[in-house]
């Protein structure tokens, strides 16, 4: 089977010369973190042979170039998700973004609001909630899972009382594509703010938070061929202009008496101290680099991909596949458990044969347990992915199946 996105598209990932084991690297763990291509590696060392100098301060050639190009990575990303400059802050991770927003709206909580995500979240978008539902005596509530790991979107659980809806566009364990669009609708009838976790989504397919109506989303880069250590916040104008900043010093202060300071307009008031300016232009390489194979693109070979490995693994015997079956409603994730072999010793067979896939709890203990399993092995798949790859899986799984005979 051919895929959309040839798969000389290999030649650009300087990684997949590596040999692990003596064996050609197969990488199905880009739900963890994507490879980057080489344009976004030689992005980051051109930055520090030719540019590197602190931005928004030196009135010098080198400072300015690099605050240009900073800048510029900002514009990218606003057009990437159709966002305004001004809305995209550059944090560090998809974790932080949501951190900033659990300090920067929690302080407008009062005892029991509420705040409603679902029992599928990743950590990063369940305990800075749990965290400020204590401090302020909120209460958070949870949009159900069922059995094939969809939701069952309640109405009613959007109430008066519902302050903050927090959803995963796409669950991180089982590839599951949340009804967002709806979820945003509910969450604002009741005059709730929406926050979006896109770590999983934008990477892989368009994302417009303007046709969305999405108050906040968060995504990481280095899920998306960027460098690690930079994320964004995308945040309505309107709002991030209300909210008090979470962190302080440096770039986001307009003015300083020893009594009192005035903040930066966006997206600075929100980017404190010296960011991560080289991976933010690198970031800014990678969204070039997706656009121009093209977001729509990167779906259809996701999916062509996904629907190639559900025919492929369900032919293998002993394999238990969790998560939806209907494939429209799946990303590019499949989770899955092989005999009753755990998933750790799986992973390092297959990492003998220079396979990477990721087994245990995928940082969402609740969902795991929701779904009655200790771990899972899970594999992810990217636009450098192949048929080939699956059929590299499949047969090495034969190998992990004799290893436990
Ligand atoms: C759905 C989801 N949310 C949040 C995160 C956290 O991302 P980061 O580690 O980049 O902050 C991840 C990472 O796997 C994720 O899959």
């Amino acid at each position: 089977m051919k895929t959309l996105i040839p798969k000389e598209i290999k030649n650009d990932f300087p990684i997949f010369k590596r040999k692990i084991h003596g064996k050609s690297l197969v990488y199905l763990d880009s739900a963890s973190s994507s490879q980057k291509p080489k344009q976004v590696i030689e992005a980051l060392s051109n930055y520090y042979e030719k540019m590197h100098a602190n931005i928004h301060r030196g009135i010098y050639t080198l400072s300015e170039e690099a605050t240009l190009a900073y800048e510029d990575a900002h514009r990218k990303v606003a057009r990437l998700i159709n966002a305004k400059f001004k809305e995209i802050i550059f944090t560090k991770n998809t974790t932080e973004s949501i951190n900033l927003l659990a300090y920067s709206l929690g302080l407008e909580l009062k005892k029991g609001d509420e705040i409603l995500l679902t029992e599928m979240e990743h950590h990063a978008n369940l305990v800075p909630w749990q965290q400020i539902a204590k401090r302020v005596g909120a209460v958070v509530k949870f949009i159900k899972v069922n059995k094939e790991g969809e939701l069952i979107v309640d109405e009613q659980l959007f109430t008066k009382k519902t302050k903050i809806v927090a959803v995963t566009h796409i669950s991180n364990v089982l590839g599951t594509i949340n009804p967002i669009a709806e979820i945003i609708g509910k969450g604002h009838k009741v005059g709730a703010k929406v926050v979006i976790d896109a770590a999983q989504s934008i990477p892989h397919m368009p994302f417009d938070v303007k046709a969305l109506d999405a108050d906040f989303v968060a995504f990481s880069s280095h899920k998306m061929l960027g460098p690690t250590g930079i994320g964004v916040l995308y945040g309505k104008q309107e709002l991030l202009e209300q909210m008090t900043p979470f962190l302080y010093g440096g770039d986001m202060i307009k003015e300083v008496t020893l009594e009192d300071s005035t903040f930066n307009d966006l997206p600075w008031k929100f980017e404190a101290g010296t960011p991560n300016i080289a991976g933010g232009i690198a970031f800014g390489t990678a969204v070039e680099y997706l656009t121009n194979i093209g977001m729509h693109n990167i779906e259809q070979h996701d999916k062509e991909l996904l629907k190639y490995a559900h025919e492929q693994l369900s032919k293998v015997k002993g394999i238990t596949i969790y998560g939806p079956k209907d494939l429209k409603k799946k990303s590019s994730i499949i989770a899955f458990n092989f005999e009753d072999i755990h998933p750790h010793d799986v992973s390092s067979i297959l990492d003998t044969e220079g396979i990477a896939i990721r087994g245990g709890h995928h940082c969402a203990m609740p969902l795991m347990k929701i779904l009655n399993l200790q771990s899972s092995c899970r594999l992810s798949l990217y636009l450098y992915n192949t048929t080939e790859d699956i059929d590299a899986l499949v047969k090495a799984l034969e190998k992990v199946r004799k290893v436990f005979k």
